[in-house]
């Protein structure tokens, strides 16, 4: 009898090229229809699992990990991992890992198209245009903010933020602040040209404010009404972060009321739900969660998450770990 092969859980669909490539190694359970399952469903599903693959819309908490005593790995096709509870996954042996890296560029490309698209008014004017509403050139019809010399603010400065910064400043001219929990280095700081300042010096000066920290409790609600009121009543606010560090209602008021320009958000507070409010105010442009979505991005995303799971069960090694105590204690 040859030995039985680990069994995985893949939680949502996924390249079939990813799943076919798992298949080599394990025993795998999928889940067709794509469905987002919820907290029982899921124990259910992770029942005799070594391993599981998860996206986004997973949470990995105590009580899963209590209701799932097999599971050994959990590999997140994101960078980010606000869904994961770490310390309660170190405490029950699991292995956590995520996606650094392969998306950094992808997402930096898409924080500036947003950023674009908003001090520009891209979707506005196209709404406007395709509700044939057009009838004359006006000079002041659709009249944006400037992006190229203005100053960009970035609230979080990981490799994301430092790839935004550096398309800010030799791509556009732009003067680059930002503001993290730790300094960069002065190496790091002057390849992307980028400016040490204090939040409140971020919020005061930035023309274009780009959130791209992650998402905690102490982020929790970073950006909201205090923090809206003291920043340029000309200002473009852009989160590509996580929903939750912008607090979505005090938002929808300060678009409605002006007291910024204008806002470009891919990530939402409980999404896919969105704040009703923000679906009525015309100063914002709104997607779905797709800054990292490039074909080849998400496959190298879905490749490193199947390859940590690989490596880990198949060798007790780990890419991408974000408690590599479990596996050297
Ligand atoms: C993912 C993301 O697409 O990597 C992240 O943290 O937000 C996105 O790139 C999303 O989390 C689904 O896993």
């Amino acid at each position: 009898m040859p030995p039985s092969r680990p069994s995985i859980l893949i939680a949502r669909a996924v390249f079939p090229e990813a799943v076919k490539h798992l298949a080599q190694h394990f025993e795998v359970e999928t889940n067709p229809d794509d469905t987002v399952w919820t907290k029982a469903e899921l124990i259910a599903r992770l029942q005799g699992k070594a391993g599981a693959f998860t996206t986004g819309s997973e949470r990995i908490d105590a009580e899963v990990l209590a209701a799932c005593p097999q599971l050994k790995i959990v590999a997140n096709m994101a960078v980010g991992y606000n869904n994961f509870d770490v310390p309660a996954m170190t405490a029950a042996g699991v292995l956590a890992t995520n996606a650094p890296d392969v998306l950094t560029e992808t997402t930096a490309d898409f924080g500036f198209a947003l950023l674009m698209a908003t001090a520009r008014r891209v979707t506005e004017s196209e709404h406007f245009l395709r509700a044939g509403r057009w009838t004359k050139w006006g000079y002041d019809l659709f009249a944006g903010a400037e992006v190229h010399g203005s100053t960009l603010g970035i609230l979080g400065m990981g490799r994301i933020g430092q790839g935004i910064a550096r398309r800010g400043a030799f791509g556009f001219g732009m003067k680059v602040i930002y503001h993290n929990r730790s300094r960069l280095a002065p190496e790091q700081e002057a390849a992307c040209q980028a400016r040490y300042v204090d939040k409140d010096e971020l919020l005061r000066s930035a023309d274009h404010l780009v959130l791209v920290l992650p998402y905690s409790a102490q982020s929790h609600h970073a950006i909201g009404a205090a923090e809206l009121a003291v920043m340029k009543p000309t200002a473009t606010l852009i989160n590509i972060a996580r929903g939750g560090i912008v607090d979505d209602a005090a938002l929808a008021v300060a678009l409605r009321q002006r007291r910024i320009a204008a806002a470009g958000l891919d990530v939402f507070e409980g999404e896919p739900r969105v704040h009703p409010d923000l679906l009525t105010v015309p100063n914002v442009v709104l997607t779905p969660h797709i800054a990292s979505a490039t074909l080849a991005t998400r496959q190298a995303m879905a490749n490193l998450a199947a390859d940590n799971l690989i490596a880990f069960l198949t060798e007790g090694r780990a890419l991408t770990p974000l408690n590599p105590q479990v596996i050297a204690p």
